[in-house]
């Protein structure tokens, strides 16, 4: 288990390390997008993880791609679908909502 804060609400999860993003706000009832139901094609999950990313899997090619094509990127961004929780606390901030 690990800590999941989500911004800009405050809550704090706990939530289950090797889930990815999108699993872990999901299980916590957190309005976050998901129109393609993880599969790296809508963009929708993106959001900007404030803290933790070392803890994180690395971006891998399909979650590049997608993030190339999305306006408003940065460092901070990933695609909640495509990121899996490791053993350290992780704070992100959602973007957009349901
Ligand atoms: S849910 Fe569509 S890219 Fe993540």
């Amino acid at each position: 288990m690990t800590t999941l804060t989500v911004l800009p609400s405050g809550h704090t999860h706990e939530v289950a390390a090797g889930t990815t993003l999108l699993q872990a706000l999901m299980a916590a009832g957190e309005p976050v997008n998901h129109k393609c139901d993880g599969q790296a094609k809508c963009g929708s999950c993106h959001l900007f993880v404030q803290e933790g990313r070392k803890t994180l899997s690395k971006i891998q090619k399909l979650e590049n791609d997608m993030l190339d094509t999305l306006v408003g990127i940065g460092s901070k961004s990933r695609l909640a679908c495509q990121t899996v929780l490791g053993t350290e606390p992780v704070t992100v901030e959602l973007l957009s909502f349901v």
